[in-house]
C-alpha cells in the first residue's frame, strides 16, 4: 500500500474515509479517541493545500435516514480536536455533496453524512462507490477499525480513485506487523474474554504463530472443564469441550506453550466486593463460580513476560467491570507497561474490552500500540484478509 507520502495533495479534492463510529450515552460522545487519533491525518493533508472531504458510518442505520443516528454532532467534535473549522453536507453522495464540495478551497475541510444512511454502501454497490470517486481526486483510508467491512465507502471506492494509507492507518498496520507478522520473539499472547465460541479462530490463528499463549477469562474455564476439572457454577461452554481439547493439542502440535490458569479467584455471586477468596483449579467449591485468575497464575504470566520480546493482548484475565475481580488484569497490565517502559517488551492490544480494561488499569497510555479498532482487531488476529486493506494495495 502507498502511503500519504505518496500524495501530491496540493489542490486536490480528497476523500478520507474515518471512522467516527465513536461511543455515544445520552447524546455525549464517551470516548474520543478515535476522533484525536484521526486529527494528524486531516491535519497533514488540509496544511498540504488538500480540500479533505471525510466520509465515515456510525451506528447501524441499516440504509435508513436515522436522525439518532446522523454525524453533524461530530462536525463540532471535529471542529473542536483540530481547531478549525469544518464544514457540513447532510448527504454523503448526491446533489448536497457535490455542491458542498464544489464550495470548497484548498485547505478547507467538510464532513458528510453518515453513509450508511444508504443501502448501498453495506452492499458495496459500484453505484454507490462511484457516486464517491466523484466527489474526489484522491482517496485516503484512515478507518482501519472498519477495514474489515467491504463497503463501498472502505472497499468498492479504493479501486475507483489512487487510494492511499492515512497515518492512522499506517501506524495501525505497522503496529500490528511487528506484533504478528514479524514479531521480535518470543512473542506472547494473552487472550481473554467470555466465550471459546466467539474465539476460535483466533485462537487457532495465534497458536500457530505465538511461542506462548496465555488464556484467561472466563473463556479459560472452558478449556479447564475440558480438562476435567470441576468448575462449579462458573461460567462455561459446555459444548465447546471437544473443540477446546481440540485447540491445546494443535498447539501442542505447533509447539506453543498454552498457559491455563493454575489457581482461580472464586465467589458465590458476581457482584462488586463479593465474598471471595483464591483456590487451585482443583478445588472450586459447587456453589462458587471462578471470576478472576489468582496471584500463582499471575505470577506464571509474568515469567513469561520477562522472557518475552513482544506481546499481543486481547481480552481481560477475569470480570474486570467488578472489583475485586480486576486483580489480575490490572497487576499484568502494570508489569506489562513496566516492561515496555524498559524498552525489554513491545506490547500491543487492541479490540473491544481489551482497551477498556487496559484503560481502568492506567497503562493505556504506556503500552507501545493500543488499537483503535474492535472487531478488524480481532479478524486481524484470526489472520483474515481485511477488505479494506487490501484494496488499498490493489488501488
Ligand atoms: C467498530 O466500531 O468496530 C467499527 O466502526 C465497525 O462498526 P460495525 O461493527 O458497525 O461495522
Amino acid at each position: 500500500y502507498r502511503t500519504i507520502d505518496a500524495l501530491e495533495a496540493k489542490g486536490k479534492r480528497v476523500l478520507l474515509r474515518a471512522d467516527l463510529n465513536v461511543p455515544v450515552k445520552d447524546g455525549r460522545i464517551t470516548d474520543r479517541t478515535r476522533i484525536e487519533r484521526l486529527c494528524p491525518t486531516i491535519a497533514e493533508l488540509a496544511n498540504d493545500g488538500a480540500r479533505v472531504v471525510i466520509c465515515s458510518h456510525f451506528d447501524r442505520p441499516k440504509g435508513k435516514r436515522v436522525p439518532e443516528m446522523s454525524l453533524k454532532p461530530l462536525q463540532e467534535a471535529l471542529s473542536a480536536a483540530l481547531k478549525r473549522p469544518v464544514a457540513w453536507a447532510d448527504d454523503c453522495i448526491g446533489p448536497q455533496a457535490e455542491v458542498a464540495v464544489a464550495a470548497m478551497k484548498d485547505g478547507d475541510i467538510l464532513l458528510l453524512e453518515n453513509t450508511r444512511f444508504h443501502a448501498g454502501e453495506e452492499k458495496n454497490d459500484p453505484a454507490m462507490a462511484a457516486a464517491l470517486a466523484s466527489l474526489a481526486d484522491a482517496y485516503v483510508n484512515d478507518a482501519f477499525s472498519a477495514a474489515h467491512r467491504a463497503h463501498a465507502s472502505t472497499e468498492g471506492v479504493a479501486r475507483l480513485l489512487p487510494a492511499y494509507a492515512g497515518r492512522l492507518m499506517e501506524a495501525e498496520l505497522k503496529a500490528l506487523d511487528a506484533a504478528l507478522g514479524n514479531p521480535a520473539r518470543p512473542v506472547v499472547a494473552i487472550v481473554g474474554g467470555a466465550k471459546v465460541s466467539t474465539k476460535l479462530d483466533l485462537l487457532g490463528n495465534l497458536s500457530k504463530k505465538v511461542d506462548v499463549l496465555v488464556i484467561g477469562g472466563a473463556m479459560a474455564n472452558t478449556f479447564l472443564a475440558a480438562q476435567g476439572h470441576a468448575m462449579g457454577k462458573s461460567l462455561q461452554e459446555a459444548e465447546m469441550h471437544d473443540t477446546a481439547r481440540a485447540i491445546l493439542e494443535e498447539a501442542k502440535a505447533a509447539s506453543c506453550e498454552i498457559l491455563l490458569p493454575v489457581d482461580l479467584v472464586v465467589a458465590e455471586r458476581f457482584e462488586a466486593n463479593a465474598p471471595s477468596r483464591k483456590v487451585g483449579v482443583d478445588a472450586v467449591p459447587a456453589d462458587s463460580m471462578a471470576l478472576d485468575v489468582g496471584p500463582d497464575t499471575e505470577q506464571a504470566i509474568e515469567q513469561r513476560l520477562r522472557g518475552a520480546s513482544t506481546l499481543v493482548w486481547n481480552g481481560p484475565l477475569g470480570a474486570f467491570e467488578i472489583p475485586p475481580f480486576d486483580t489480575a488484569t490490572v497487576a499484568v497490565a502494570q508489569i506489562v507497561a513496566s516492561l515496555t517502559q524498559s524498552g525489554a517488551l513491545k506490547s500491543i492490544g487492541g479490540g473491544g474490552d481489551t482497551v477498556a480494561a487496559l484503560r481502568h488499569a492506567g497503562v493505556a497510555e504506556r503500552m507501545t500500540y493500543i488499537s483503535t479498532a474492535g472487531g478488524a482487531f480481532l479478524e486481524w488476529l484470526e489472520g483474515k484478509t481485511l477488505p479494506g486493506v487490501a484494496a488499498l494495495s490493489a488501488g
